[in-house]
């Protein structure tokens, strides 16, 4: 058994016997910055809640705005594992422990996975306020949260990256925002390290290798994820246009929560519709 495992298991069992676990969820959700009050929605039954602070070990968030727990909770039928808040590399922890909430989330038995963040926008068409479904991304100035001996019990080796982002999820998530009248955009999406945002020339370099997103978040989740067979659906809220696309403009994190703030309930919509409208029947059985 790796490392690795060990430390998963080890973490699970103490929350289980502790009866911290309420239910085998169904979907994992990772909220991203100024979404996280999506669990304190009506829209989100809440059941059960255990801050990361009471996880031996776990890694804790340092920014304002990214609470730290785990809410349990009901949508529609759904049995829901809510992130509220996750961690960032930037933040000095390592990609592995950045990714150990999302195995714990498959541990528990969650086989969906909805990971949204807050990103800055990239491709010109794109405005404040957008939605955009993540349809693929670019990792490479990332380092893989999958170095390190396999765990074969959790993936192969060498796993196939070329579709991370489940196309059924996909055209559900379309199927909700067309009902909800919201203009959901697509495109790619690229992590970096951060925390400093990017500089004019470095979105230039981003475009030209096609990325229409940029943010510090959400790719290395999606791939231990998928290294664990999850399906996978991701929505990033265009917060600002990267730096450059306007000129001129002064990016902070001010902005980006304020732009969540304003985007709120058309995110919970959206996220409601989707999370009740997730076919279960046929995942991975
Ligand atoms: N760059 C990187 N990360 C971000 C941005 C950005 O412009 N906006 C929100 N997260």
């Amino acid at each position: 058994m790796t490392d690795l495992k060990r430390e998963l298991e080890y973490k699970y069992f103490d929350l289980k016997v502790n009866n911290r676990i309420p239910f085998e969820p169904d979907i994992a959700l990772v909220l991203g910055s100024g979404l996280g009050d999506y669990a304190d929605s009506e829209a989100f039954i809440k059941v059960a809640e255990i801050p990361y602070s009471e996880i031996e070990g776990f890694p804790v968030s340092t920014v304002s705005g990214h609470d730290g727990r785990f809410v349990f909770g009901m949508v529609g039928d759904k049995k829901v594992v809510c992130m509220k808040g996750r961690v960032h590399y930037y933040e000095g922890y390592t990609v592995d422990k950045v990714v150990l909430p999302i195995r714990l989330m498959r541990r528990m038995g969650a086989k969906i996975l909805l990971l949204t963040n807050a990103a800055g926008g990239i491709n010109p068409t794109y405005r404040p306020g957008d939605f955009v479904s993540i349809s693929d991304h670019i990792s490479s100035f990332m380092p893989s949260p999958l170095i390190g001996p396999n765990e074969d019990s959790f993936g192969v080796r060498f796993p196939d990256m070329s579709l991370v982002y489940s196309e059924m999820l996909r055209d559900t998530l379309k199927g909700c925002a067309k009902e909800l009248e919201i203009d959901l955009k697509e495109g790619v999406y690229v992590q970096l390290t951060g925390p400093n945002y990017e500089t004019p020339a470095e979105i230039r370099m981003l475009s030209r290798l096609g990325a229409d997103l940029v943010g510090m978040s959400t790719v290395i989740e999606a791939m231990a994820a998928h290294h664990m067979g999850m399906e996978i659906c991701g929505i990033s809220l265009v917060t600002n246009m990267a730096s450059g696309v306007i000129s001129g403009a002064v990016l902070s994190h001010e902005e980006v929560k304020e732009t969540a703030a304003v985007a709120k309930e058309r995110f919970t919509a959206l996220v409601t519709s989707f999370l009740r409208s997730i076919p279960m029947s046929g995942i991975m059985e």
